[in-house]
């Protein structure tokens, strides 16, 4: 496979008191190309930790990442990352926060406009580029969040619980449109969630983690083809692969046993 990020024997440890606290035991991964991959366990296990590793935010103890054969050293535009907790500038509309992404990139005011629009316009927000994130409902904030990330063209999307605090029909359409947009861009995707069914529902992969310490238990393939339909969802098929999913989460052998 092409492989587009690569986790190497990661491991990453911090301070306590007189200890250390291993967030992550050495884990190994390689997301290829254009893969969209999700990332499911129990709160705490090191899954955002991780993500933020390819975004470059977070470096590890020990091991590596890399990003196309290289070490990742930093942010940077080829990664647009969703964070669990979306933030918007409250000052700035719709249209300013998601161009305020594109400032970084050297661009002409003319493209980052128009950058900005199909971007907005993709997620459906069209109607409200000029309001202000007050004006918004959660789903409607959560979705310019996305707007930001995808005027970037990043090759890769890190997105974490993205849909976490939406409705089931906003998130069931964000989960389709996203789909759909991936199909076309053809970028590579690592999306975390708590949802089960989201996980099996996106991904050709689901890499489930345990906690304490932080390390990946098991890799599930979804063996149903693209596009992802209503009708999948309820097919024999995907709801064997979603309990194994489950069962690989809510039943997972403790590393240490407890004393
Ligand atoms: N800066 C930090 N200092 C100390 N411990 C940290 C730090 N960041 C994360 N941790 C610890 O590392 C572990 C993994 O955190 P992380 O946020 O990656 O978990 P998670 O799987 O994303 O959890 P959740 O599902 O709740 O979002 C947690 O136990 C957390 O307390
Ligand atoms: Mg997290």
């Amino acid at each position: 496979m092409n492989v587009k990020i690569s986790f190497r024997d990661v491991v990453k440890t911090y301070p306590l008191k007189d200890d250390t606290f291993t967030a992550l035991d050495h884990v190994s991964l390689d997301i290829a190309d254009r893969e969209f991959v999700t990332v499911v366990g129990p709160s705490g296990c090191g899954k955002s930790t991780l993500m933020s590793m390819a975004a470059g935010l977070v470096e590890p103890t020990s091991g590596e990442v890399l990003v196309d054969g290289s070490p990742v050293d930093g942010p940077g535009p080829d990664r647009g990352v969703i964070f669990q907790q979306y933030a918007l500038f409250p000052w700035l509309t719709v249209r300013k926060n998601v161009e305020f992404g594109l400032k970084l990139m050297d661009l002409p005011a003319e493209e980052r406009r128009r950058r900005a629009q199909r971007a907005i316009e993709l997620v459906g927000l069209a109607d409200f580029a000029d309001a202000l994130p007050k004006m918004l409902s959660g789903g409607m904030k959560q979705r310019c969040a996305i707007a930001r990330a995808y005027a970037v063209d990043p090759q890769v999307l890190l997105m974490d619980e993205p849909f976490g605090a939406l409705d089931a029909l906003t998130r069931v359409q964000l989960q389709d449109q996203l789909l759909d947009t991936w199909s076309k861009d053809q970028r590579t995707v690592m999306f975390i969630t708590h949802d089960v069914d989201e996980a099996v529902y996106l991904a050709s992969r689901v890499i489930v983690m345990a906690a304490r310490p932080g390390r990946l238990h098991k890799v599930v393939d979804v063996d149903l083809p693209y596009p992802r339909t209503e009708e999948m969802r309820l097919s024999p098929e995907f709801g064997r692969i979603r309990n194994e999913v489950w069962h690989a989460v809510y039943h997972q052998a403790p590393a240490v046993p407890a004393a």
